[in-house]
């Protein structure tokens, strides 16, 4: 009767939006139980955006989990020979002058095989070999890692763990269940791209584990600033005309048309690049972030890459306590909240 529930809050730090979900395991089954979203003003820092998060949403936890994203973090698929994980740990280290860009002792590492991808799939080998195995390599600054826990600390919180943006945006998609279990259904390849502010994260997953991931430099901010441009005014004017669906839809459509088409053009080379190394057909494009909430957006990619596209809401299939948070705000911001989402799903394993 007096168990207490575990809760995580999941705090995405964007470059533009602090955004916080609290998930808590009631019984089996994680049960949405807070949410903030804080815009950064011009000016505005992540300390302030985070205590207003934390102030406005009422959270029971103070505990959360954060991610690193960006030029600190570099992830990359290794084909190695197959052994068990503790020999892994110690035999990746003498790989890694061929895979990160930063010396090892900058960095923070974390690795894991894959099992459901054989090197077949990551380097397009002929020959599936029973003696290798992919290994999923993740580093990260540590002065970035020492940044954020500070950040966390300052703020009176504590921190559960650090991922990846790329990888939260996976576990997001397993949370809501929207992994198939079916056999042939499972062998598909779908890409979830979430379009921020000032970046767009790519991960494709097959059969449910990424076999591949990205960061593109391009996002809401480009079509702001487009917008900006075009009419000839401030930012901050041009993003609320941006939001605003109105009779100004034709020139935003029209400021925003080359960033979209930059940025479509980076997506289809990225699948296109996974398709033809990893021979798997990448069928449908999954869409959150702020990015493409602007008008078109989704129409675009789809027509523009061939592929199904459509924006999809990582709270399908969640329950939510409408005691003690907005739905209607929830709801609103959904696509937006994805990477929070896969970072607070972390409270299943706590
Ligand atoms: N209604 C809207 N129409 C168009 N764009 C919108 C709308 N609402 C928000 N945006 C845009 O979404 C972006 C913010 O989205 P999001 O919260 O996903 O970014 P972020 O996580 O802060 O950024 P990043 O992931 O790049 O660090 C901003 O560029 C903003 O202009
Ligand atoms: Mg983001």
């Amino acid at each position: 009767m007096f168990r207490k529930s575990k809760s995580i809050v999941g705090l995405d730090l964007g470059s533009s939006v602090v955004k916080a979900v609290e998930l808590s395991l009631e019984g089996p089954e994680p049960v949405i139980t807070g949410f903030s979203r804080v815009e950064i003003p011009p000016g505005g820092d992540h300390q302030e955006a985070i205590e207003a998060a934390f102030r406005n949403g009422r959270f029971r936890s103070k505990r959360v989990v954060t991610s690193v994203a960006g030029q600190s973090v570099v992830v990359r698929y290794v084909p190695m020979m197959r052994m068990s994980d503790s020999e892994l740990k110690q035999a990746i280290r003498f790989e890694t002058d061929k895979y990160l860009p930063f010396e090892l002792d900058e960095v923070v590492m974390d690795c894991q095989a894959i099992e459901s991808l054989s090197p077949t799939v990551i380097e397009g080998e002929n020959e599936e070999s029973e003696d290798k195995m992919t290994v999923l390599l993740a580093a990260c600054k540590i002065n970035e890692i020492e940044k954020q826990a500070q950040l966390i600390q300052d703020n009176g919180l504590q921190h559960s763990a650090i991922d990846v943006d790329l990888f939260a945006l996976a576990n997001a998609w397993e949370l809501c269940g929207a992994i198939p279990g079916d056999a042939d259904e499972e062998k598909r390849g779908i890409a979830l791209v979430d379009v921020g502010a000032v970046r767009t994260s790519i991960n494709v997953l097959y059969g449910g584990d990424t076999c591949f991931g990205r960061e593109i430099n391009i996002g809401g901010g480009d079509m702001t600033q487009a917008v900006a441009r075009r009419l000839s005014v401030e930012p901050f004017e041009a993003e609320a005309i941006k939001r605003a669906s109105d009779s100004q839809e034709a020139e935003v459509n029209s400021a925003i048309a080359p960033v979209l088409e930059d940025l479509v053009s980076e997506i289809s080379l990225s699948l296109d690049y996974v398709e033809h190394h990893a021979g798997i057909a990448v069928e449908e494009i999954l869409l959150s972030g702020g990015g493409v909430l602007a008008p078109g957006v989704a129409s675009y990619i789809e027509q523009a890459t061939a592929r199904r596209a459509r924006t999809w809401s990582p709270l399908e299939g969640l329950r939510i306590d409408a005691s003690r948070l907005d739905v209607e705000e929830l709801e609103a911001w959904a696509p937006t909240l994805v990477v929070a989402l896969g970072l607070a799903s972390r409270v299943r394993a706590a």
